[in-house]
């Protein structure tokens, strides 16, 4: 199978440009409601048939070059036996909180556990599907910020104190989040994924100098892991700690706040300055607002940011975050089609 996506993952810029969206399977899709109706979240990621299912729908619509797989960070969380469910409306929500020494060491614990059903949901999905399936997971210090507050929040205020108060605690508890995560990532590659995105949603409540000391350690556990499938780092908010997002990674998401230009000469200096010789590869950035706007103002928008993307070795055109729940996904098909003809 040749892909542009995979080209690009590998820094030889493909002739056409590759693009998929982050929240692609889901949300938006009314076949998505359709065949997710009467299953919670979370038990739709465990059953194999529907949750491949889900990750050929965009595929199929929209003729995105890659198909992520249908599933959602929290899962490794729920296969080692951790209290967690997916309130609609509202997102991961615990049995309890883990703050204490205690309540991590109890948390610590639980094993990874079987994650038979992943692989075999990414395997489904491969037999069907000529693009690649891309796995991910969720970064340390998201999956932790769940963990910590219990329910989602704004600035993970509960995370950020148990860093600075106990990092003990705290790096016993973000190590543990790294090895279900790569063990989550594992289960996806062996069922056939060919690449993998760390996210690192809520990375941008922190200072760079927080995220470099108490988060990025943990980050490197699973970046650097020797997986055989390239990888993609992506976080929100994160324009302070952009190089050190480039670190052990093929390629660097960039969010919709950060001008993707001046993303890209600030990572080739630091590539500069560091010596390093990898190919320079970026994803992003289209503002997930300008879906909702006429095309006089988003395609513009998406001119701007393919000519912005020419400056790296290779460009794979995403969102600068996921796509809303009431994006119109006949907008995301154009914008396919627009960015294939580019
Ligand atoms: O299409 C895809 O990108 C693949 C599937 C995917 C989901 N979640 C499915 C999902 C992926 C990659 C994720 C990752 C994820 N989950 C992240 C990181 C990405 C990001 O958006 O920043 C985070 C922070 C989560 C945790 C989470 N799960 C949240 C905040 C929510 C939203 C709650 C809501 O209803 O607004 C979820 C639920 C979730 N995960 C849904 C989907 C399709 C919606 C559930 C539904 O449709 O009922």
């Amino acid at each position: 199978m040749t892909s542009n996506f995979l080209s690009a993952l590998a820094g030889k810029r493909p002739e056409i440009t590759p693009v998929w969206f982050m929240r692609q399977a889901g949300r938006s899709l009314p076949e998505y409601r359709k065949v997710r109706a009467g299953t919670s979240m979370l038990e739709s990621c465990l059953i194999p048939e529907l949750a491949a299912e889900i990750t050929a729908q965009p595929v199929r619509r929209h003729g995105v070059d890659a198909a992520v797989y249908f599933s959602d960070i929290t899962v490794p969380l729920k296969l080692s036996g951790v209290g967690v469910e997916i309130k609609p409306g509202v997102g991961p929500v615990m049995e309890k909180a883990y703050r204490s020494a205690a309540d991590i060491q109890e948390l610590i614990a639980h094993e990874p556990g079987d994650a038979s059903a992943i692989t075999a949901g990414v395997k489904m999905a491969c037999a069907e599907l000529d693009v690649p399936v891309l796995a991910f997971a969720g970064a340390p210090f998201t999956l932790a910020a769940y963990l910590v507050e219990g329910k989602p929040s704004r600035d993970h205020l509960a995370a950020r104190t148990l860093m600075h108060s106990d990092p003990e605690s705290w790096f016993a508890l973000a190590n543990w989040c790294a090895k279900i995560s790569i063990e989550f990532l594992k289960a996806q590659i062996e069922g056939g994924a060919r690449a993998f995105q760390l996210f690192d949603s809520w990375a941008g409540s922190l200072s760079r100098g927080d995220y470099v000391r108490y988060c990025a350690p943990s980050s490197a556990l699973i970046l650097g892991h020797n997986f055989t499938v390239p990888s993609i780092h992506f976080g929100l908010g994160t324009a302070s700690m952009l190089e050190d997002f480039a670190l052990h990674t093929n390629c660097v998401g960039i969010d919709y706040r950060t001008d993707l230009s001046e993303a890209i000469v600030r990572l080739r200096r630091a590539q500069q300055v560091s010596g390093s010789t990898n190919p320079l590869v970026v994803q992003g950035n289209i503002d997930p607002a300008l879906l909702a706007c006429s095309p006089e103002i988003l395609d513009p928008h998406v001119d701007a940011i393919l000519a912005a993307g020419q400056a790296a070795d290779a460009h794979i055109v995403n969102l600068g975050h996921g796509v809303p729940k009431d994006a119109d996904p006949d907008v995301l098909t154009r914008l396919v089609a627009k960015v294939h003809e580019s």
